[in-house]
């Protein structure tokens, strides 16, 4: 989990000779090179660039994660939209705007689609895992899956389209190949999907009395449903250091400060939310130790 320079990503444009329009390819040469995998391979289903088309072969990636003996890694990455630095992306408009509703949706819907895509890539990178552990990812991908459906079906009935703003590859590259499963569990599932519930929560809270109807609805259910992911992160965390005659705590209090430098946090913590997803009241601490609250911070919401 340290330093991601080495997931060997790098973005490049190409123009569409048909309608002139940007796409943008996520490749990685390593994999070209060393690795090429045939058609049938769910690795194969990394590099598929159409968001729709990606959706649909959702099963048949799962199928293979599931059923895969050996690991697997150097993934190609495939995108239909342009891909930026995160600090690059445009500021976000108010949420009362129609646009803003929008803004937000679209950057949801990359979110979710990193999140599927980083479930099946567990799958691939952790066939040892138990097989519980894997049946239940496996859910967890498929319900990432209907969260990226509601929100471009949301961003649709604002009549906005995917590919309207460019997107970030953020948590994708918060991940590496280094990471062992506990270091996997803790990011993915216990700190990138627990931030997320802090800013379902702070997003809800704004959306109040100014937001599309489809917009809320959509938002409360991708915020609902996210405490089982993190909930299954809590006590697959536990089970698996556990497992490894680790003291969950101290693990976590031990890595949490490093994930904490890679990835800072920006919302205030949704304790209830977190308490429903597993989080102890230490554990917590522990991330506000990191992350003081906003106003002791001198900082303003963004
Ligand atoms: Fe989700
Ligand atoms: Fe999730």
């Amino acid at each position: 989990m340290s330093g991601r320079l080495d997931v060997q990503i790098f973005s490049v444009c190409a123009k569409l000779p048909q309608n002139g329009t940007t796409e943008e390819m996520i490749i990685n040469k390593a994999h070209e090179t060393k690795m090429p995998y045939s058609s049938t391979e769910s690795i194969d289903w990394f590099a598929i660039q159409d968001i729709g088309e990606k959706l649909r072969h959702l099963p048949h990636a799962l199928t293979e994660g599931l059923n895969r003996t050996q690991v697997t890694r150097d993934f190609v990455l495939g995108r239909d939209v342009r891909v930026v630095p995160t600090a690059a992306l445009p500021a976000k408009p108010g949420l009362a705007s129609r646009e803003g509703q929008a803004r937000l949706l679209h950057d949801l819907a990359s979110i979710e689609l990193q999140a599927m895509e980083l479930a099946v890539r567990t799958l691939n990178e952790f066939p040892e895992a138990p097989r519980d552990f894997r049946q239940e990812l496996a859910e967890i991908a498929a319900s990432e899956g209907e969260h990226l459906k509601l929100c471009l079906r949301a961003l649709d009935s604002l009549g906005f389209r995917w590919g309207h703003w460019d997107v970030h590859l953020g948590l994708w590259n918060t991940v590496g190949r280094e990471d062992t499963l506990l270091d996997r569990i803790l990011i993915v599932h216990r700190y990138l999907e627990g931030s997320g519930l802090d800013a379902g929560d702070s997003i809800l809270r704004r959306l109040t009395g100014v937001g599309d109807k489809a917009v809320g609805e959509a938002v409360k259910v991708i915020v609902t449903e996210e405490v089982g992911h993190v909930l299954f992160g809590s006590v697959w965390f536990r089970r698996v250091a556990e497992a490894e005659r680790l003291d969950p705590e101290k693990e976590f209090r031990e890595r949490i400060g490093a994930i904490c430098r890679l990835a800072p946090r920006r919302e205030r913590l949704a304790r209830e939310a977190r308490r429903l997803a597993g989080f102890t009241e230490t554990e917590m601490d522990e991330l506000e130790r990191h992350f003081p609250p906003l106003k002791a911070r001198g900082e303003k919401r963004p």
